[in-house]
C-alpha cells in the first residue's frame, strides 16, 4: 500500500499509523523547511496548488491520496484534483468533491444550503458598505449581529457588533458583510466521516459558551460528550448526530467534515453556524471520546479499508477534554506520542505559544483529575 499525503504539517499525527500497518508513505508539500518531511518515506517539494501533487500520485502510481490540509482556502482545489484522479486514474481521494467543498469553503453558500435544507441556521442577511446604516435600525444595542466574510477561519472576519460605531470600523475594512443573529449559547461542534454513501456521526463536542467580545473556541477548554444543564443530553446528542448525518448526506460529503453548532437555550434549539469539510482542530478531543482517529480513517478510506458498520461497533463511549496550555514543558509533543491508550491516556499538541492537552478518560470527574495532576487545571475551576 503507497499513499501520497498533501501537506506534511499534520503529518505527524499519522506517521505511527502509516509504518505500523506498512503502508508506504509519501508527502508533497511546498514548504522546504516544513516539519515532519522526514518522517515520510519520501517526499516532493512542490510548487503550491494541485497540479505537482496530482503529477506524483499517477508518477508514483499511488494506491491512495490523504490530503492533511487543515485550511479553507485549498479545499475546492483539491476537489477538482479528487475528481480527475478518481474518475480518470482510479485513485480514491480522501477529502470532499467540487460540490460539497465549493458550498464548505464560503459561508454564504452554506447559509443558502442550510435554508435551503431546512436545517436550522441562525438568521442572516447580506449588507454592503452602501446601506449598513439598515443595521442600525435593526436595534443592535438589544439584538447584537455577528458580521463575517464568506471567506475566512479562527473567528478572521468576524465581528460582534453592538454599536454602530463598530459597524463602520468594520466597513472602513470589508466591503460587504454577511450579518447574522448573536445566539448567545453553548459551542458546539460533531464531526463526521463518509465514504462511498455510508456515513458515521462521531461524538457532540462542547466548546464553551459564545461572547460578545467573540473569544474563537480554539482559545477555550473543550469537553466531550456535549453536557448542557437542564437539557435531556441523550435525545439532544442524538438529534445532533442526525443534523450530521443529513448534513453529510445532501451535501454528499466523502472524507471528513465538523459541523459548527450553537445551542440556543431559548428555543432548545440547535443552530448550525458553519460546515468545515476538513480535518479540525476537534478531532483530538473527538478521537479523546470515541477512540476514533479521524486521520487513521480517511488513510482507511482510501486503502479500502473503510467500513461504517465495524466502525460504528468500534465507537467507544469515553470521556475527552481538551486545554490550552501555551508552552507546556514535555517531550512527548512528538508523532511518537500522538496515540491514546490506558498506559498513555492524555497527548499534547499544536505548535509553541498554542499547545493543547487532551486527555481521556472513562468519566469527564477522570480526565479531571489526570488534568489536575498535571497542573493545566485549577481545582475545582470547572
Ligand atoms: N451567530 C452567532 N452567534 C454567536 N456567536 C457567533 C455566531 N457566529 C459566529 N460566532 C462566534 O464566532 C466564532 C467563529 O464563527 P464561525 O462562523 O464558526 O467562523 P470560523 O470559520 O472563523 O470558525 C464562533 O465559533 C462563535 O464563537
Ligand atoms: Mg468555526
Amino acid at each position: 500500500m503507497k499513499i501520497l499525503f498533501i501537506g506534511a504539517r499534520l503529518f505527524d499525527d499519522v506517521a505511527i499509523y502509516t509504518k505500523k500497518n506498512s503502508i508506504k508513505s509519501i508527502i508533497s508539500e511546498s514548504d522546504p523547511n516544513s516539519s515532519n518531511l522526514e518522517l515520510a518515506d519520501s517526499y516532493y517539494v512542490v510548487s503550491r496548488g494541485m497540479k505537482e501533487p496530482m503529477e506524483i500520485a499517477i508518477k508514483e502510481d499511488v494506491d491512495g491520496v490523504v490530503p492533511l490540509i487543515g485550511i479553507d482556502k485549498p479545499l475546492v482545489e483539491v476537489a477538482i484534483m479528487k475528481e480527475t484522479l478518481e474518475n480518470d486514474y482510479g485513485i480514491p481521494v480522501a477529502a470532499a468533491g467540487v460540490g460539497a467543498a465549493s458550498i464548505c469553503a464560503n459561508k454564504y453558500k452554506t447559509k443558502q444550503f442550510l435554508v435551503k435544507n431546512s436545517i436550522k441556521t441562525p438568521e442572516y442577511f447580506k449588507v454592503t458598505r452602501e446601506d449598513y446604516n439598515i443595521l442600525d435600525k435593526q436595534n443592535i444595542n438589544k439584538n447584537p449581529l455577528v458580521l463575517k466574510q464568506d471567506e475566512g477561519q479562527g473567528g478572521s472576519g468576524i465581528n460582534i457588533i453592538s454599536s454602530i460605531g463598530k459597524i463602520r470600523e468594520y466597513f472602513r475594512e470589508y466591503e460587504t458583510a454577511l450579518a447574522e443573529k448573536f445566539i448567545e449559547g453553548p459551542e458546539v461542534s460533531i464531526e463526521i466521516l463518509r465514504w462511498k454513501g455510508k456515513s458515521v456521526p462521531l461524538v457532540p463536542v462542547y466548546k464553551g459558551e459564545t461572547t460578545f467580545e467573540g473569544i474563537h473556541p480554539l482559545k477555550k477548554i473543550k469537553k466531550a460528550p456535549l453536557e448542557i444543564e437542564g437539557v435531556n443530553n441523550k435525545n439532544n446528542n442524538k438529534q445532533i448526530q442526525k443534523i450530521a448525518v443529513k448534513i453529510a448526506d445532501s451535501i454528499g460529503l466523502e472524507g471528513t467534515a465538523d459541523i459548527d453548532i450553537i445551542f440556543n437555550p431559548d428555543t432548545n434549539e440547535n443552530n448550525v453556524i458553519e460546515i468545515n469539510a476538513r480535518p479540525s482542530g476537534t478531532r483530538y478531543i473527538t478521537y479523546a471520546a470515541t477512540n476514533v482517529n479521524i486521520m487513521h480513517e480517511l488513510i482507511n478510506m482510501v486503502s479500502g479499508q473503510w467500513n461504517a458498520l465495524k466502525l460504528k461497533n468500534k465507537i467507544r463511549k469515553c470521556s475527552g477534554i481538551e486545554i490550552p496550555v501555551g508552552n507546556y514543558p514535555s517531550n512527548k509533543n512528538s508523532y511518537l506520542y500522538r496515540e491514546i491508550s490506558n498506559i498513555n491516556p492524555w497527548i499534547i499538541h499544536g505548535p509553541p505559544h498554542h499547545q493543547r492537552i487532551t486527555i481521556q478518560g472513562e468519566t469527564i470527574a477522570k480526565t479531571v483529575e489526570i488534568a489536575e495532576k498535571l497542573k493545566i487545571l485549577e481545582k475545582n475551576s470547572i
